[in-house]
């Protein structure tokens, strides 16, 4: 992409309104003027939110891999395209170039052609934070075939739900991972994983820890040596622009998780200029993103985003707090990152701890600090910028979900002035608006709604993977011709927005999105309850913790609660993953619900936050008197 970028707030005002007067005719120019197309598009913009419907650049043909890597080779190929930064600070860094990232993505691409992996086909990917990751997922994209990434911090019941939901044939892993001082047994759990994943007939495994694995004769092979036997070029399949490049799964508040569906150009095109903007980088900056590629963030702003843009990313395949909690800082000094984004949960976490580790660090090279996954809140967004930023580098709050794609709401740095915890206006192109209670459109400032947004963007979600219904009535159905956010927010006087948080059942756990009903689907499982409800309640570093609310069966009733506790959050690991653990878990009678039968979790969420002296209307319930009790055994 070229190197302008926009430079002063009325600038910003001009294009924005540019943008949303004709948005056909601004993406179109943006299309044209930064990305290389095997055939122009017949048509920019096609939607329907009733259907709903929303094609991008529809009858263009390209492969996002030629806009990711061959078009930089002329120019930049000898330019480090990955910088990986390993878990242990005593093992080297690589330093990936273009040309030889090319040339992996090609072997890998060859690879999983070879095991019969055609366009449109759907590849598990299912790896630590290491190089292969990066290159699996542009190996997808150079072959057609659609990518699903899950979190390698899920366990084996969530790797299958997800394998089986989107019929991956083919899982690419690793033997292990390194996460701090320990290591993850990957392959295990892919192995416990596939014995319920009947359509799966190969795994390819990296070798990253060494550990001793089962491979299953037939069906498991090692990567590496496939690798070195493959062919170092690969001719690029021409997609449509509307063909799928990957599906990602995010948590609803109900039922499975949602396999949301991103297309190839329009995704393209708006994970890449968002980049450029939001991050304000020019050619020779080092960016670091701290997300796993195994969410959104990942996706669009460690791997499309910047390598669109010919950008040098930083993949850090270890954690904030080893070998201590300076590691960030050493990290941004170490290979002198330009822009830095991270997570408010890891500001809060590193903030509790000495100063030192962050003084002792030169963090000159620093230009633009990122937040993203949550709201942050004040004082972490002060120790942030006084303490890594010194007041230096603009914070960009950068609000957006997994089905938008890309950044929404957020400044835009050395233009628009911050204010803390505001993700303050919309990026170019979005148009957002605040509903109320009746459908109606809140207009004006100095207002709180439901974010919704009007007007398609490049890179909205199509559908949800294989339940195109579901997706209507998640995103469509709440407000006339409208994207539902799921979110609150509110508009200050002078236009810019904070969001408040989700209004629905999705709870954010140090910005992981969870929802309630596979957690509670597992409390369920265990032999000794009968019923369970959980909500979140606030947390100093998490955001938001869990607690659980439970009701045992008659022959629970003399089990040891302790040892209860433990064995419902072992089962909640095996189910969804370490992350969804419970930190408070406590044994009640009943639950109150509503005459219709429905937990009534706002009641819930209060004893659970410690802030009973207004609970609201409680006259619908079915059963008040249990209120009492839950009140007085609260934890
Ligand atoms: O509630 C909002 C919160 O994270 C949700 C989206 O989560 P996910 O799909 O996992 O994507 C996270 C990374 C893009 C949103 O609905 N959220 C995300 N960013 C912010 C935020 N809440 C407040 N401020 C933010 N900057």
């Amino acid at each position: 992409m070229s190197n302008y970028h926009i430079k002063h707030l009325e600038e910003y005002y001009q294009v924005y309104r540019k943008s949303v007067r004709n948005p056909e005719a601004f993406w179109e120019e943006i299309a044209e003027e930064h990305f290389v197309w095997r055939k122009r598009w017949d048509n920019v913009l096609s939607w329907d939110f009733k259907k709903p419907e929303i094609k991008w650049f529809e009858g263009a043909k390209l492969n996002i891999t030629e806009n990711c890597l061959d078009r930089h080779l002329p120019t930049r190929g000898d330019k480090t395209a990955i910088i990986f930064e390993p878990n242990d600070p005593k093992e080297e860094a690589l330093h990936i170039t273009y040309r030889e990232l090319h040339e992996r993505v090609c072997r890998m691409a060859n690879v999983l052609l070879g095991h019969g992996v055609k366009k449109g086909d759907r590849v598990c990917i299912y790896l630590p934070m290491i190089p292969e990751l990066s290159v699996a997922l542009l190996a997808c994209a150079r072959i057609g075939a659609i990518h699903s990434v899950v979190f390698a911090g899920f366990s084996s019941h969530a790797l299958a739900t997800r394998i089986n939901d989107s019929d991956c044939k083919i899982v690419i892993t690793s033997d292990g991972s390194f996460r701090g001082s320990k290591s993850i047994d990957l392959k295990g759990i892919v192995d416990k994983a596939l014995e319920g994943c009947p359509g799966v007939a190969n795994v390819l495994v990296a070798k990253r820890t060494n550990a001793k694995i089962d491979m299953l004769k037939g069906r498991d092979k090692w990567l590496q040596p496939l690798l070195d036997e493959a062919y170092a070029d690969c001719v690029a399949e021409i997609m449509d622009a509307e063909d799928p490049l990957f599906i990602l799964y995010t948590s609803g508040s109900t039922g499975t998780p949602k396999g949301m569906v991103h297309t190839t150009a329009g995704y393209m095109v708006y994970s890449a200029y968002t980049f450029k903007n939001v991050f304000q980088y020019t050619e020779n900056d080092v960016y670091w993103c701290t997300a796993d590629i195994g969410w959104i963030t990942g996706h669009s702003y460690i791997v499309y985003g910047p390598l669109a843009n010919g950008a040098t990313t930083l993949m850090f395949e270890g954690v904030p707090s080893y070998p201590d909690y300076g590691r960030f800082w050493d990290v941004v000094e170490k290979h002198k990152v330009n822009q830095f984004y991270t997570a408010p949960t890891a500001i809060r976490a590193l903030a509790k701890e000495n100063l030192d580790y962050v003084e002792k660090h030169d963090l000159s090279s620093l230009k633009v600090l990122g937040s993203v996954g949550e709201p942050i809140n004040e004082e972490a967004w002060h120790w942030y910028n006084n303490n890594v930023g010194k007041k230096n580098s603009p914070i960009v709050d950068t609000w957006w979900q997994t089905e938008t794609g890309g950044i929404m709401i957020t400044p835009i740095p050395y233009v628009t002035p911050t204010t803390p915890t505001y993700a303050t206006l919309p990026f170019i192109g979005i148009q957002p608006a605040l509903m109320d209670e009746n459908g109606q459109e809140i207009k004006g400032n100095q207002v709180d709604g439901r974010l919704c947004i009007k007007f398609p963007w490049p890179s909205i979600s199509r559908t949800i993977w294989g339940n195109h219904d579901r997706y209507r009535d998640t995103y469509f159905s709440a407000y006339e011709n409208m994207y539902f956010t799921g979110d609150g927010a509110l508009r200050d006087a002078v236009g810019y927005y904070r969001i408040t948080g989700r209004v629905d059942d999705v709870i954010i756990v140090s910005g992981h999105n969870l929802g309630t009903a596979p957690i509670e689907d597992s409390i369920n499982e265990h032999p000794a309850v009968a019923e369970s409800a959980i909500v979140g309640f606030p947390h100093d570093v998490k955001g938001n913790a869990l607690y659980g609310y439970v009701i045992l069966k008659e022959t629970g009733e003399s089990r040891d609660r302790e040892n209860l506790r433990k064995e419902i959050n072992q089962q909640i690991t095996e189910h969804v993953g370490p992350i969804a653990k419970l930190d408070k878990i406590q044994f009640v009678s009943g639950l109150p619900k509503t005459r219709s039968g429905k937990i009534m979790r706002r009641i819930l969420r209060k004893i659970a936050s410690n802030d009973t002296s207004n609970l609201g209307d409680t006259s619908t319930l079915l059963n008040p008197e249990v209120v009492q009790e839950i009140m007085d055994n609260a934890l």
